[in-house]
């Protein structure tokens, strides 16, 4: 672990990345590409760049989840503010912390100190989130954790207050319906009695509209998308040419989830060296690089429930296209 206390008051970073992700990439390429269908975890999108594309998507026509949850974020904010009298706010996949800022801005104008947790894979993300925060919010304290939402969370520290943990942008939609239920039960056991947990999460709807929103006109997502192959080469000493792969998005009518994959535009064999490995692509053949599950409030109510959690309220946009829940720990 890397600690350091800021020069700028009010800031402290702690890293928990560094060779243990470097590991992590290996492992998860090492198990997704020898797989007979190959599949790699969407968090290793993620490096400045491709945080970088994900801001620039958010700004998309196409990309309605951003404006939607916005849109609710800004009508409830200081509702909410009120109902959890949260002082700490702890953020999963905080990324650029856009839309947090709503909940800041509540909170900034109760008069209460705050202490902002932003925890991400993405370091620049976190540090210069930080500085602009506490620049923005006189007397706001950040504590930052660079780290695997995944793997560090006992790693965030101790509370300071009542706490709020956000989870936006519909990041819960990256986990497999098991994987997902695993993660929120770890997401309870953040919570004392009072703690409240608000989560975004996409909605059902037609899959036309779904389908362009992870494949925009301008290409941005098919760029982002790609970016994990330019990960795969710096980080792991691979040869992926990225313009052989072609960028498919498609919406699964069963599990209602949203598919990434990367498709192989020729038969070749790629080089991942850090790993001793050959990995042969067929023509046409398809890598999954993210999932993006859909919810409906049943699965949405499910989920919570399995997870050791009591939805308190469920929040949409006028269109319905997005939903901000409040839940609590069950008993709680
Ligand atoms: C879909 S973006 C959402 C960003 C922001 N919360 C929003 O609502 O716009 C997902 C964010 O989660 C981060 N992320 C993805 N997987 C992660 C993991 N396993 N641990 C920590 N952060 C992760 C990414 O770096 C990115 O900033």
């Amino acid at each position: 672990m890397d600690s350091t206390a800021s020069p700028d008051a009010g800031i402290r970073i702690e890293s928990f990345l560094g060779e243990g992700e470097e590991r992590s990439l290996a492992q998860d390429a090492l198990d997704g590409l020898t797989r007979s269908f190959k599949e790699l975890p969407p968090k290793h999108f993620y490096d400045s760049r491709g945080a970088e594309l994900f801001e620039r998507i958010c700004e998309l026509p196409e990309y309605y989840p951003t404006r939607a949850e916005r849109s609710i974020l800004d009508e409830f904010a200081t509702e909410l503010v009120e109902l959890t009298g949260a002082e700490e706010l702890v953020e999963l996949g905080a990324g650029a912390a856009t839309k947090t800022r709503v909940l800041l801005d509540a909170l900034h104008a109760t008069g209460a100190p705050v202490r902002y947790v932003p925890m991400d894979v993405t370091e620049s993300m976190v540090r210069e989130c930080a500085s602009e925060l506490t620049r923005v919010y006189p007397g706001l304290q950040v504590h930052g954790v660079i780290g695997d939402f995944e793997r560090h969370l006992e790693y965030l520290p101790r509370s300071h207050g009542k706490r709020l943990v956000v989870f936006l942008g519909g990041t819960i939609g990256n986990f497999a319906p098991k994987p997902r239920r695993a993660f929120l039960a770890k997401i309870a056991e953040l919570l004392a009695p009072g703690d409240h947990l608000l989560m975004g999460v996409d909605l059902v709807k037609d899959p036309d509209v779904l389908r362009a929103a992870y494949d925009d006109a301008q290409g941005v997502t098919a760029e982002f998308n790609r970016n994990l192959l330019h990960v795969l080469n710096r980080e792991l000493n691979a040869n992926f040419e990225p313009s052989d792969f072609e960028h498919v998005a498609m919406f699964d009518p069963e599990r209602e989830w949203i598919e990434m994959r990367l498709r192989s535009r020729r038969a070749h064999t790629v080089t991942v060296e850090a790993l001793g490995l050959g990995v042969h692509f067929g023509a046409g053949e398809e890598m999954r690089t993210e999932i993006s599950a859909k919810f409906t409030p049943k699965r949405l109510q499910d989920d919570l429930a399995v997870s050791g959690l009591d939805l308190v309220r469920w929040l949409t946009d006028p269109e319905n296209r997005f939903a901000l829940t409040l839940s609590r720990r069950s008993g709680a």
